[in-house]
Formats: C-alpha cells, structure tokens, sequence
C-alpha cells in the first residue's frame, strides 16, 4: 500500500539526501541522456546558442547542451539547491567544461537572471514545483524573439493504475533508495 507522506513543495524537494540525489541523477541521466539529446537537437538547439537550463541537478542537461552550443554558446543553469550546484560544478569543471555557468536559484522567480537567450531547456522540473507555469512565464520573459522552450517531463498519470499515480513521484524516489 502507498503511504504518501505530504511534502510541501514549495519548501522542500522530495529528495531530501542531496548526496544521494546528485548519485541518483547521475545513473538516471544514462537512461535519459539519448532521448533529452534527440530532443535537444529536434528542438534545434544549435552552435553559438546561449541556453537557460532550468533545474540542473548534477549538471547532465547542462553537459549535454554545451556540446550543441560548441565554444562559441554558452549555457547557464539555475538550481535551487546549493550543495547541488557546488558538485555540478566540480563536475563540469572536471570535465574540462568552460561554456557553462551553474547558480544558485528558483525557476520559479529567476531573480538575478537577467540575460536573454536564445534558448530554455529543461528536464524533470515542472513535474516538481508548486507553480509550473510561473517557471515557464519567467523563463520566456528571458527569451529572444521565437526562442526555443524545450521540457523534457515524465507523465506520470499514464504509468498506472490510479493508486500507482498518486504516489508517483514517492515510488520513484524509493525505487532508487532501494
Ligand atoms: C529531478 S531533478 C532533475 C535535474 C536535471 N534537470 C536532470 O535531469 O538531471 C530536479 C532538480 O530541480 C531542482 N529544483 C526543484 N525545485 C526547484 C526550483 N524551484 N528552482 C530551482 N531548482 C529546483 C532540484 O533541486 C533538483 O536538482
């Protein structure tokens, strides 16, 4: 039986162990990683493109973009969560990465984010805030002339049988702690 505990998300991020977090985005960045890029490139995001992730986690978005972009586009990425956007950052410095940027804040207000782009890509973001649609009226408000907006969510709603879709989002978090 699902015994869902109630998370304030406008608060709080389901899950709570950032370490953990960051490990579990890396694993499930293989499964997802082919399909954000075939929707990064059908989306047309190209060389020379400046692009806002929203929600970067460990990075993995925010990697993938930077090869489209190539040395001459540049990507920033906002996360709210700091510990989170310090270890993407040692990644991509790792990685020898220079194009990308990482902050520290909310999709929802982007306060502080004052450049324009050409480009607002995303993935497993919306599903996890309180107001989806201020995100995307933030973000457009940043974008260029017929910028591109590229989300990548999972639907939960068709996984399953009614109970399943109710604790969608506590199920995968504890399929991965287990
Ligand atoms: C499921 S993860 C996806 C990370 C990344 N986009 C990926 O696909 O690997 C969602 C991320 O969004 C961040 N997040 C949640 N609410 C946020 C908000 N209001 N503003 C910025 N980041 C947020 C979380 O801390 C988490 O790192």
């Amino acid at each position: 039986m699902c015994r869902a505990r109630r998370v304030d998300i406008t608060e709080q991020y389901i899950f709570e162990d950032r370490a953990a977090e960051q490990r579990r985005l890396d694993a499930q960045s293989w499964l997802f990683d082919p399909l954000t890029e075939r929707m990064l490139r059908e989306a047309k995001i190209g060389p020379g493109m400046r692009v806002l992730d929203l929600g970067s986690g460990a990075g993995n978005v925010a990697l993938l973009a930077s090869r489209l972009v190539g040395p001459e586009g540049s990507i920033v990425g906002v996360e709210r969560d700091p510990e989170a956007v310090i270890t993407a950052r040692e990644r991509v410095h790792a990685a020898g990465v220079t194009n990308i940027k990482l902050v520290v804040g909310d999709v929802q207000t982007l306060d502080g984010i004052e450049e324009e782009f050409d480009a607002v890509v995303g993935r497993l973001i919306l599903m996890y805030l309180s107001d989806p649609p201020a995100a995307l009226r933030q973000a457009a408000a940043r974008l260029r002339p017929k910028g591109i907006v590229a989300m990548q969510e999972a639907d939960l709603a068709s996984t399953g049988r009614h109970r399943r879709r109710r604790c969608g989002s506590r199920s995968v978090a504890g399929s991965f702690r287990r």
